[in-house]
């Protein structure tokens, strides 16, 4: 069942947010060679807590036979693709590390990824982190009233794939608002003038996973963590948007809350 969002909800949502979009600009200085990643974790915790919202991954369990999430927020570094533990590993100068987060305030969910280059990336890093950047962009500007979710799915794969990379087919954006996953379910890839007609008060995630090498991904074995099946880098960006009345509003800005400086897109100094 898809729920359609009245105005005041969208405000309310926007307020979900926007808290994710601070705490990604809070992070930004912290993710440096040498953090802990649940010292990151902790950091979005704590701002959470002051600001009275829940946390909607801490404790989530999709099926009785996976264990609590643990943490936060994911922290998912180079090879990982999603739903990293944010555990005791410290970041080391050139890796990227895909952070996710979402907050839950006044009952209304934000749910957004950022991945950020620790310290100086090689080449290769910065080019995967732009062309990611870049696939979340064309799916956003795909959204619209009457558009339809091939639309949106076909324009991200096209900017992947055209860049010679991977896009994850297994997991895919969400329906969010209330709960942290609802209906539909948002493929990455797909086919222009099929799948779901978008309507305003629609509110979803785009967070598309592009893989520097093979499209296949594998499980580890806390039952958490997804990997890249060739262990190349792979990197994320997530926004939750709405559908309005001649476009989409994006709720979790995190592209106006952070500087250029860790700016994917920023031009190579
Ligand atoms: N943005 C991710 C998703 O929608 C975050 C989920 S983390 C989890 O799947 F722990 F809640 F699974
Ligand atoms: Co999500």
């Amino acid at each position: 069942m898809i729920l359609l969002r009245s105005p005041s909800d969208i405000e309310a949502m926007r307020r979900a947010g926007d808290l994710v979009a601070r705490a990604f600009a809070l992070l930004q200085p912290h993710v440096r060679a040498g953090v802990r990643l649940d010292e990151l974790d902790r950091i979005v915790a704590e701002l959470l807590r002051s600001e009275g919202a829940g946390a909607p991954y801490k404790g989530y369990r999709p099926s009785p036979s996976v264990p609590p999430f643990p943490g936060t927020v994911c922290a998912s570094v180079n090879e990982q693709v999603v739903h990293g533990i944010p555990g005791r590993r410290k970041l080391a100068e050139g890796d990227i590390v895909g952070i996710d987060i979402g907050a839950t305030l006044g009952g209304w969910v934000g749910d957004a990824c950022y991945t950020y280059p620790v310290g100086d990336v090689s080449l290769r890093a910065r080019k995967l982190l732009d062309v990611t950047k870049e696939s979340l962009e064309a799916g956003i500007a795909e959204v619209a009233p009457g558009k339809r979710l091939g639309d949106v799915g076909a324009a991200i794969q096209e900017v992947a794939e055209s860049a010679g990379y991977g896009v994850v087919k297994e997991l895919g954006g969400h329906g969010v608002g209330r709960k942290l996953h609802e209906d539909p379910h948002v493929d990455h890839f797909g086919r222009r003038g099929h799948g779901m007609r978008l309507r305003e008060g629609m509110t979803f995630t785009l967070e598309p996973m592009v893989n520097e090498g093979t499209p296949e991904i594998k499980l580890l074995r806390d039952g958490w963590t997804v990997v890249t099946g060739d262990r190349k880098l792979s990197a994320q960006f997530e926004h939750t948007i709405a559908v309005t009345k001649d476009g989409c509003e994006i709720l979790t800005p995190w592209h106006l809350r952070m500087d250029e400086a860790a700016d994917p897109t920023a031009p190579i100094a």
